[in-house]
């Protein structure tokens, strides 16, 4: 057995002193006191916050995303995720055109089965809606794919209104979720053809060609595309006051079953990044874009009123130097995405400490995920019967974070220089240890989680 003794157990009911007892892949005590035998590894975690483990539910791994393959494949991601106190990804599967359903499960499996330090999940993200994709739908629900994505923007992956409207209905039919990339293409695809017809090429283009307004239309008329359906949406990666005001409208009708995520990047860093010197503002570019401070701050405020879900990362990795400069006479053409999945934890404790509990924490990166996407009780709580995915963190250490002690393979960070307080002394998978004081032990206990 694995001990944890003595430490601040983090639990939907309060925050309790005691013992955690890991016997191969379960948990099998919660708190009280227990009395260790000889061949118990047992582990003093006084004064340390013990924590269902964390899951990131937005993460694209390995994948080709149009213009180019992300950074990290599923072997250094999810190596990186766990050295944050990240226990479980849910990584977009997508499907090319041409591809079946099943045939885009297996390519993402054999892409991650073996090499996962963390455990890994998988949405299916629809690029190709006709009569196999269809035909299809059931058989993903019986592999464990019980969460679906479409895009409103990206031509080579977006549906129509109509598409869209048919995938909610078959969503609804086997019980699932729709998250949607909410950005509506046709006018990205206008601003971003106006921009560079006046000269602007370079990252500043990337967030004046995807105002906040692309954002709030597409969620409204997701919104409503859901309601007719009857089907249960996630709006992804809400980044703006106005794309809120859109959720919250939708909410006041009371019809839609929603939920919602938002990403450490919106809640952190503003759009003036984009003029950062030397094509550094390429770093930045993903979609949505970051937004004025004011987004911030109410989205800020949102995440302490209860607003909003889950917090993920939307982990998408690029290099600067070799991936995103091929951008740098067009920021059209600076692929999409940032890194994140390995200090989305200290980001948001550092940042919300003296604004949310411990207990939030738990609820925003690991309940919550677990409930949206049907791993819950399974993950995302410390109970008798569920997976001994544990991260024990250490309010103690102060650390900053750094490309240089990172662990993404990617050759910078967004949050280069910022100071966390906290760090993952233990992190369980499994019940095997994968990381301890932030490094990882080299086991690679992540096992492929069927919802
Ligand atoms: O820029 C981003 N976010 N790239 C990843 C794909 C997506 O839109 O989620
Ligand atoms: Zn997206
Ligand atoms: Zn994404």
């Amino acid at each position: 057995m694995n001990v944890l003794k003595n430490g601040f157990l983090v639990l939907p009911e309060g925050v309790f002193c005691g013992d955690l007892v890991l016997d191969g892949t379960k948990i099998i005590q919660v708190g009280g006191t227990y009395e260790a035998r000889i061949d118990d590894n047992v582990i003093d975690v006084t004064g340390k916050y013990v924590f269902p483990g964390f899951i990131d539910a937005h993460t694209h791994m390995q994948c080709w995303t149009g213009m180019d393959w992300t950074a990290d494949s599923f072997e250094t991601g999810t190596r990186a995720a766990a050295c944050g106190g990240t226990t479980t990804i849910v990584d977009y599967a997508t499907q090319d055109k041409g591809m079946t359903l099943p045939e885009a499960l297996d390519e993402w499996h054999k892409r991650a089965d073996g090499t996962c330090t963390a455990n890994y999940a998988f949405h299916m993200a629809i690029a190709d809606w006709n009569e196999q994709t269809k035909a299809d739908m059931q058989a993903m629900r019986d592999a464990g794919v019980m969460s679906f994505k479409t895009y409103f923007a990206y031509d080579h992956l977006r549906l129509d209104d109509a598409q869209t409207l048919e995938v909610l209905e078959y969503i609804r039919d086997i019980d699932g979720v729709l998250c949607v990339h909410c950005e509506n293409g046709t006018l990205v695809n206008e601003l971003q053809r106006r921009m560079l017809a006046a000269g602007i090429t370079g990252p500043e283009g990337h967030p004046m060609s995807r105002p906040a307004a692309c954002e709030a239309e597409a969620i409204s008329r997701l919104c409503y595309l859901a309601e007719l359906a009857d089907a249960r949406i996630n709006i992804v990666h809400l980044s703006s006051a106005l794309g809120l005001e859109a959720v919250r409208a939708a909410k006041a009708r009371g019809k839609v079953k929603m939920d919602v995520e938002t990403c450490p990047q919106y809640l952190l860093l503003d759009d003036s990044r984009y003029l950062e010197s030397d094509f550094e503002g390429a770093k930045y570019v993903m979609s949505p874009p970051l937004r004025k401070p004011h987004d911030i701050e109410v989205l800020r405020r949102a995440v302490c009123d209860g607003e909003i879900d889950t917090i993920a990362t939307d982990h998408c990795s690029f290099n600067l130097h070799g991936q995103k400069d091929r951008g740098i006479d067009d920021f059209t053409h600076i692929p999409n995405g940032g890194p994140g999945v390995e200090h989305r934890p200290g980001l948001i404790m550092t940042s919300f400490e003296n604004r949310l509990g411990v207990q939030d924490f738990a609820r925003l990166m690991s309940e919550g995920p677990a409930r949206v996407f049907g791993m819950y009780p399974r993950k995302g709580v410390l109970r008798v019967g569920s997976d001994a995915d544990v991260t024990v963190w250490d309010p103690s250490v102060t650390w900053t974070i750094s490309e240089k002690n990172q662990h993404q393979n990617v050759d910078y960070t967004p949050y280069e220089g910022f100071e966390v307080h906290g760090r993952p002394a233990y992190v369980f998978v499994n019940g095997e240890l994968a990381v301890v004081d932030g490094e990882p032990t080299g086991v690679k206990p992540g096992a492929y989680v069927k919802r």
